[in-house]
């Protein structure tokens, strides 16, 4: 078994005895690992007598913070949607109908095609320290191609999510309720086994409210867990309907009314925040001030996907938390950490304390405040992985 030993550590977010929204931090700190788990974290003056033969990395006053837990990412697709976009800054409104362009270009591309893609999604997300990524299907919308996304994601994460419910395919226009039968049917069968979550897009453009319980109900009625789109692009149900039915997340809450906060802050269910669609659609980006201060649990992901939000950075994603949606810097980097491994209800990780999976990224920075201070610079120098050095 390896053994690795950070000392020197400036400043240290373990995310320990953090009330919500806070994240503790220890200076002058030193953090041990032995093999894939945290063995100690205490002052660096105070590391235990250790037998010879480890690792000793001097971060030299630097910044270590958990590994990012990236709680909603759709990075199995083929094409891109580059016009689209360019059409959006001079003007176009984004739609959900744009999904199904992307879902021609998946269908067409080879299962290899895929997988050379999705790994190089990975690659530069550990490059920018998301030792942890939810991966949903969506851009197959038919039995075979939905089966080989959910497949090939779950070659790299046990997070994987079934949403055969993205988004009606063309040759199901005007023919959701039949489309529904499908994905809660044979789609259903086929995924299932390779899957954790459920997910819908329940949004104008997607599914009705009706439609996406029968969606979540079949899905959790075959062992899955619930999680949800909604909200994204107007004001909805769909959070409500995540909340009745115990879902782990519900994912971008751009238009919330004070009825959904209240229930969500009444809820276990985490809103996670996706500022890098707000980014690229011109949406208001969600107040994270008014969810936070009424007590719900927010994460920050990147939902990396060719039409909503082309970025993979959750550094970028931090600076835009801080920037546009009223959070303070640690409440983002808690957002980004132990919050996504809340969105994904996972208590091994987001956190750097003995016993937990040793995901840590040592920045190229005092603090994790220029994490939003320096926006664009790429500022990860180092990365574990489960205990491995990986960058
Ligand atoms: O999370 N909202 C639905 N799905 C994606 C967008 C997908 C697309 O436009 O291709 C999202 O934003
Ligand atoms: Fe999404």
């Amino acid at each position: 078994m390896s053994t690795t030993l950070i000392t020197n550590i400036g400043e240290l977010t373990t995310n320990v005895s953090s009330p919500l929204g806070r994240s503790g931090t220890l200076t002058d700190a030193a953090v041990l690992i032995e093999g894939e788990r945290i063995a100690w974290v205490g002052p660096a003056s105070d590391v235990p007598a250790l037998p010879g033969g480890y690792l000793e990395v001097d971060a030299e006053g630097r910044a270590v913070i958990p590994g990012f837990v990236d709680s909603h990412s759709h990075i199995v697709f083929g094409g891109d949607r580059a016009a689209e976009f360019e059409a959006r800054m001079a003007g176009e409104k984004y739609a959900a109908g744009g999904i199904r362009s992307t879902v021609a270009a998946t269908r067409g591309a080879s299962d290899d095609e895929l997988r050379a893609r999705l790994r190089g999604f990975l690659d530069e997300m550990l490059a920018q320290g998301t030792t942890t990524v939810e991966i949903k299907s969506g851009y197959g919308l038919d039995v075979e191609t939905e089966a080989r996304l959910v497949r090939l994601a779950a070659e790299v994460t046990p997070e994987v999510t079934f949403l055969g419910a993205h988004v009606v395919p063309a040759e199901y226009a005007d023919r959701g309720d039949e489309y529904v039968e499908l994905v809660i049917g044979d789609m259903l069968d086929a995924c299932a086994p390779h899957s954790k979550w459920i997910d819908v897009f329940c949004e104008t453009g997607a599914f009705t409210v009706p439609q996406s319980r029968r969606v979540l109900e079949a899905g959790i009625a075959r062992g899955l867990k619930p999680r949800v789109h909604a909200s994204q692009l107007g004001p909805g149900e769909g959070v409500q309907l995540a909340i009745e039915l115990g879902a782990a997340s519900v994912d971008h809450g751009t238009y919330l009314s004070d009825e959904d906060v209240a229930a969500l802050a009444a809820s276990d269910t985490v809103l996670t925040a996706l500022p890098g669609v707000e980014f690229s659609t011109r949406h208001p980006f969600p107040d994270a001030r008014r969810l936070i201060d009424a007590g719900v649990t927010v994460a920050i992901a990147c939902d990396t996907n060719p039409g909503s939000s082309f970025t993979s950075s959750m550094p970028f994603c931090i600076a835009l938390a801080v920037r546009e949606m009223g959070m303070t810097t640690a409440e983002a980097v808690w957002a980004a950490t132990a919050g996504g491994a809340a969105a994904l209800q996972r208590d091994d990780i987001g956190v750097i304390a003995p016993g937990k999976r040793a995901d840590l990224v040592l920045l190229d920075a005092p603090t994790r405040v220029h994490l939003a201070y320096r926006p664009g610079v790429p500022l990860v120098k180092k990365v574990w992985k489960d205990g491995v050095a990986v960058r």
